[in-house]
């Protein structure tokens, strides 16, 4: 579980996440499937799992809805950005009819959970839209808009009236009946029904080992669930195995909301078809900006602010209330990676590379493992199998892991280094020596000295100080550490070790 050091910020809808609702898992536990990871991915799983009539014990490190599901800008849309050119570019026509039927019923089925478990979760109807701010960004408007009528989906075009936003618009691309929700709200809703009947829900338990077999024993420090089937659902795969580091790329990005002195949030779901992109939201009277993406582990500047003078010049603001970012990873191919999560693997499953569209992916996900867990045919299963293998891929593949070969054996951080803890400034952080070694040293408010071991303990890539969020991160696959050591984000398992660099 995170520490009071942490810096890490939440989400308007993951502050207020009670503590100790569930309780730790201790002890051994055996039931027909174990589901690693709290969030819309693991719950939503666990919980058709459960009506399909099967024991399953769910574990989440932190707290549920505490991850990305909880922390991101709330859109369950099957129109995302320019997905369905990206897939129809890279796969062809039927693959993005298959990723746009996957996500419009995932849309539909988050609707009827809502309506079906009764879960307060502050659901509205509303249009989605990828929209151009100018001329230059109309082209891929265009292309959008034809790959997503092609695949399928009933757009239209219009100038983003329904959108309600106060500037003007060169064109856009709608889709309407999408939602907005409040995703905290609603994965802990599905979390109270997964709970009771046979079936538990454990948090403040990270999962630290697991032995694949039949069955297989996951591990906690405290606890261990034993089980004939093991979904890994940890956002990132915390395991191993598969190469899924190999192949999958996280990108952060930051969200503001925001109370206006006059006017309104807008009326739809909004993102802009450029580079870099901006993300428009509301939730209840708040005005939802987002964007300001980057790899983990690279400078993200000052991203709160560029998001508050975006804001600034377009509506009339009164009070940013709510700061946080998250990262979500994106596959080799842009398509998410839903099955077994080792070749022919019909003991272990996962999900995963959801492009920052995860409420619907995820949901997507749930529906799909549920299939092939209780052996029900599924149409899209050979589509999203984490093994297939995407010919053409092979140079974006090479790129993304000559990246990380740098950062397993390069030092990144040459420019924030220092000679002695009496050189790092209040409230920074800096790379100190420690002998024959280096060290991450930051300052708190109060002065107080925190000193890490820079060496990721996923697999081993240097650390960087994200001056942002006042976290480590690491540039290799997106792990993330509090200024302590304590892990933020997977896929790394275990804490920095701590260093005292004189
Ligand atoms: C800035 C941003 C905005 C976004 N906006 C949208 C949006 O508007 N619409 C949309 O559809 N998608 C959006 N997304 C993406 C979406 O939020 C994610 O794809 C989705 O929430 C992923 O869900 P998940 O269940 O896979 O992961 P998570 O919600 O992260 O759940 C994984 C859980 O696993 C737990 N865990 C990790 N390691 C362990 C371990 N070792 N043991 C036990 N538990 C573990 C974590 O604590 C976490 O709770 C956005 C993403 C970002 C970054
Ligand atoms: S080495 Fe993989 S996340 Fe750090």
């Amino acid at each position: 579980m995170t520490e009071a050091t942490t810096t890490a910020r939440h989400s308007l809808w993951s502050e207020a996440i009670p503590h100790g609702r569930f309780p730790a898992l201790t002890g051994e536990t055996a039931v027909d499937v174990a589901v690693v990871g709290g969030g819309i991915t693991g719950v939503t799983t666990a919980l058709l799992l459960k009506r399909a009539g099967l024991r399953v014990v769910l574990v989440e490190a932190d707290r549920v809805g505490s991850g990305v599901s909880g922390n991101n800008t709330a859109k369950v849309t099957a129109l995302q950005s320019t997905v369905y050119s990206t897939i129809e570019r890279r796969h062809g026509v039927e693959a993005a009819a298959d990723y746009a039927s996957g996500n419009v019923a995932a849309v539909e089925r988050v609707a009827a959970l809502v309506s079906e478990v009764g879960i307060a979760c502050d659901l509205r109807r509303m249009p989605a839209y990828t929209f151009a701010f100018d001329q230059g960004e109309l082209d891929a408007v265009e292309r959008e808009a034809e790959a997503a009528a092609r695949a399928g989906l009933p757009v239209a075009r219009d100038r983003g009236e329904l959108m309600g936003v106060p500037f003007p618009i060169a064109g856009a691309v709608r889709l309407d009946d999408q939602l907005a929700i409040d995703p905290v709200k609603y994965v802990r809703g599905l979390a109270e029904a997964v709970d009771g009947d046979g079936s538990r829900v454990y948090e403040a338990s990270r999962v630290l080992r697991l032995e694949d077999g039949t069955p297989s024993r996951v591990h906690t420090d405290q606890g261990t669930v034993v089980a004939e089937r093991v979904v890994i659902a940890t956002h990132y795969p915390i395991l191993d195995r598969g190469l899924y580091f190999a192949r999958l790329e996280p990108m952060r990005s930051y969200c503001v909301a925001i109370r206006l002195a006059s006017g309104a949030p807008p009326t739809g779901l909004g993102i802009s078809a450029g580079s870099p992109s901006w993300s428009l939201a509301s939730s209840g009277d708040l005005l939802i900006v987002a964007g300001r993406g980057h790899a983990p582990g690279t400078s993200p500047g000052e991203p709160y602010d560029e998001l508050t003078k975006f804001a600034a010049e377009r509506w009339d603001i009164a009070e940013v209330t709510h700061r946080w970012s998250a990262q979500d990873p994106t596959s080799y191919d842009n398509l998410p990676m839903i099955g077994p999560y080792l070749p022919g693997s019909s003991t272990l499953y996962g999900a995963t590379g959801f492009m920052k569209w995860g409420l619907s992916n995820g949901t997507m996900a749930a529906e799909l493992l549920t299939d092939l867990i209780v052996g029900r045919e599924n149409p899209l299963a050979a589509r999203f199998s984490p093994h297939r293998l995407t010919l053409g891929a092979t140079p974006k593949l090479a790129k993304m892991n000559a990246k990380v070969a740098v950062d397993l054996v390069g030092d990144r951080l040459k420019s924030a280094e220092v000679q002695s803890v009496a050189d790092v400034p209040v409230g920074e952080a800096r790379v100190v020596r420690d002998g024959t070694g280096k060290a991450g040293v930051y300052r708190d408010e109060a002065g107080g000295v925190h000193g890490v071991s820079l060496r990721c303990t996923h697999l081993g890539c240097l650390v960087r100080f994200n001056s942002a969020e006042r976290s480590w991160d690491c540039p290799c696959h997106g792990s993330r550490f509090d200024v302590d050591g304590a892990v933020l984000e997977g896929p790394a398992t275990k804490p920095l070790l701590r260093r005292d660099p004189a």
